[in-house]
C-alpha cells in the first residue's frame, strides 16, 4: 500500500474542502485529518468530527473512473464496510445509501462531491468519516442515541490506506458487480421503515425490497405498489 499517497493534517475545516482546493491533478491522493471544524454531511448537514476520528477525502480523477458517478458512493461504502470487517468489526453493515452502521448506530458517513469546469467533471472527492474509538471522545447528547465509536485492530493510517486501496479496486469493477455486492448485505431489507424521499421532499412508510442495478432503493408502499428511490434516506 506504499503507493497510496496521503496528506495528513491535525485539524482542517473539512477534508472534502481541502481536497477540492488542492491544485495538483491526482487519482487516489487522500487528505486525512484527526479533527474537522466544519465537517460536512449530506443535505447541507454537519458531520460531528471529534478529535481522534478518521476524516479522509479521496481525490478521484474522472479519467480513471469507469463507473457512473452515482455508483461511487456505494463503491466507497463497500470499501469501508469491508475494511472494517477485515479489521475486526464483524457486524458492520451498509445502510442505504451512504452510511455504515453497527448495532443500529452510525459509525461512518460518506459524502461524494464533484467539481465541474465548462460542464465537464474535473474532480471527484469521496469524503469518509469513520467514528474510530478514541480515549475520552464523546458525542454530544443529540447524537448519543444515533452514533457510536468503533474499535479496529489496526492503526488509523492502515485503515485509511486499506479503504483507499479497496475503493481503487472497486473503481475498476463493473457497475453490475458493485451493485450485486452492495445489495447483498444491506440493513433493513424486508423491513418496514420510514423513508425520506428527496425527489418529492416527503416522508413515506414503506417496506424495503432491495436495490436495482443503479443502487436505487426499491420500496413497497402501503397500497402494494413499488417505487424506486434515486435519492433519499431511511430514517
Ligand atoms: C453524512 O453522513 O451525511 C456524510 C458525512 C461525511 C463526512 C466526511 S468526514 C470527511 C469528509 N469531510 C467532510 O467535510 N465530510 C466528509
Amino acid at each position: 500500500m506504499d503507493n497510496i499517497k496521503t496528506l495528513k493534517f491535525n485539524i482542517v475545516d473539512s477534508t472534502n474542502s481541502v481536497a477540492m482546493q488542492r491544485k495538483e491533478k491526482s487519482h487516489l491522493l487522500t487528505v486525512i485529518a484527526d479533527a474537522q471544524t466544519n465537517g460536512r454531511g449530506r443535505m447541507g448537514r454537519g458531520f460531528y468530527s471529534y478529535n481522534g476520528g478518521l476524516y479522509m477525502s479521496v481525490i478521484l480523477d474522472p479519467e480513471y473512473v469507469k463507473i457512473p458517478l452515482h455508483i461511487i458512493t456505494p463503491a466507497a461504502a463497500l470499501a469501508v464496510r469491508n475494511t472494517l470487517v477485515e479489521y475486526g468489526v464483524k457486524g458492520a453493515k451498509i445502510k442505504w445509501v451512504n452510511d455504515i452502521y453497527l448495532e443500529n448506530k452510525k459509525i461512518c458517513g460518506i459524502l461524494t462531491e464533484a467539481k465541474t469546469e465548462d460542464n465537464k467533471i474535473e474532480r471527484i472527492v469521496v469524503g469518509i468519516g469513520i467514528n474510530l474509538f478514541f480515549e475520552n471522545a464523546e458525542f454530544p447528547d443529540y447524537l448519543k442515541e444515533k452514533a457510536d465509536f468503533v474499535k479496529v485492530v489496526a492503526d488509523k493510517d492502515t485503515v485509511a490506506k486499506t479503504v483507499v486501496k479497496k475503493l481503487g479496486n472497486y473503481l475498476n469493477k463493473t457497475q453490475k458487480v458493485i451493485a450485486d455486492e452492495y445489495g447483498k448485505d444491506l440493513l433493513y431489507i424486508g423491513e418496514s421503515v420510514e423513508v425520506s424521499d428527496y425527489s418529492e421532499n416527503k416522508k413515506i412508510s414503506a417496506k424495503v425490497l432491495g436495490i436495482n442495478e443503479d443502487c436505487f432503493l426499491k420500496i413497497e408502499l402501503a397500497d402494494g405498489t413499488t417505487k424506486l428511490l434515486s435519492s433519499g434516506e431511511i430514517i
